[in-house]
């Protein structure tokens, strides 16, 4: 065993005092090795474990109050929120229900005044005419739509509107077989149309369509059916709104009511 000289020691104590460390003899091989001298690792291990110990519980000791400290009080709002239950029973209905009301309520918000829903709704209109008219338009019990022909009766969609609103009788102010009256265009290319032409039933009215409905309806004979190009500038649910106010009032853009007897016969040779 290698012995610390004694010189050693005391100047160690002497630092030790210097920087306010505790002096303890246990330490000196620590400060030993530190100095650089050839016997420190010798010193470090030879220093009694002895007199070692007491130090570890010196320095241990400002250690033992930083335990992990108490957790925080929970404050009073979080544990509100921790104890509430999240979502009530009650609500999975409501928010199984929440989509299909979107849904509906986003349908019920569009407004049907692009091309294709006017389209769309004077299709499904027109199947209250087909069984008359064709589903094509093209004849039946009830007049030929397609082709142009109906745009040759009814240059103004207008009047068509109006010739929907009323029906034959109330357009002519006949009924049953003395329902020959023209209507439409006095002008028209061929002459005009005649409610005796078809022996079937008349034209009825169709006082219950809206507005919206009416021009959809008369967009979708002139447009789809019988080629007109797109009308959805001029024929739009305010003129239908007009074209039945000045029907029911009985101001007509054709007069019709007195049916002319040389056009009458012409227009039995037009389909
Ligand atoms: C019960 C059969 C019947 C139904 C339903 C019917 N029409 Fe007619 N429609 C006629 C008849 C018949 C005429 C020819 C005039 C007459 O004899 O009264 C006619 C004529 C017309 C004309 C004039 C065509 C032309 O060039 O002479 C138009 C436009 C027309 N109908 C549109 C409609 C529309 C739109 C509907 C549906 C909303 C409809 N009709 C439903 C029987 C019908």
């Amino acid at each position: 065993m290698t012995e610390i000289p004694e010189h050693l020691l005391k100047r160690s104590k002497a630092r030790r005092a210097a920087m306010g460390l505790p002096g303890g003899e246990g330490d000196d091989g620590g400060d030993a090795a530190a100095s650089g001298t050839g016997a420190a690792p010798a010193a470090a291990a030879a220093a009694p474990p002895a007199a070692k110990a007491p130090a570890r519980a010196e320095q241990a000791q400002p250690v033992a109050p930083a335990a992990p400290p108490p957790p925080k009080p929970v404050p009073a709002y979080v544990a509100a929120a921790q104890r509430r239950r999240r979502i009530p029973y009650w609500a999975m209905p409501v928010l199984v229900a929440l989509p299909v009301w979107g849904f509906i309520y986003w349908n019920s918000v569009q407004v049907p005044t692009t091309t294709d829903d006017a389209l769309t709704t004077g299709q499904s209109v027109f199947g209250s005419c087909s069984g008359c008219h064709g589903a094509a338009g093209q004849g039946g019990t009830g007049a030929k739509l397609a082709g142009g022909e109906v745009l040759k009766t009814f240059p103004d969609p207008k009047a068509m509107m109006q010739w929907i609103n009323l029906g034959a009788e109330k357009w002519t102010g006949k009924t049953g077989s003395a329902a020959n009256a023209i209507y439409g265009d006095p002008k028209r290319p061929g002459g005009p149309h005649n409610t005796a032409t078809l022996s079937g039933e008349a034209m009825p009215a169709f006082p219950d369509l809206s507005a919206a409905e009416l021009a959809a309806v008369t967009r979708y004979v002139r447009e789809t059916l019988s080629g007109a190009p797109d009308e959805s500038e001029v024929i739009t649910p305010e003129l239908a709104q007009e074209a039945i106010d000045d029907a029911q009032k009985g101001k007509l853009v054709y007069k019709n009511e007195k049916p002319d007897p040389k056009r009458v016969k012409a227009s039995t040779k037009v389909g």
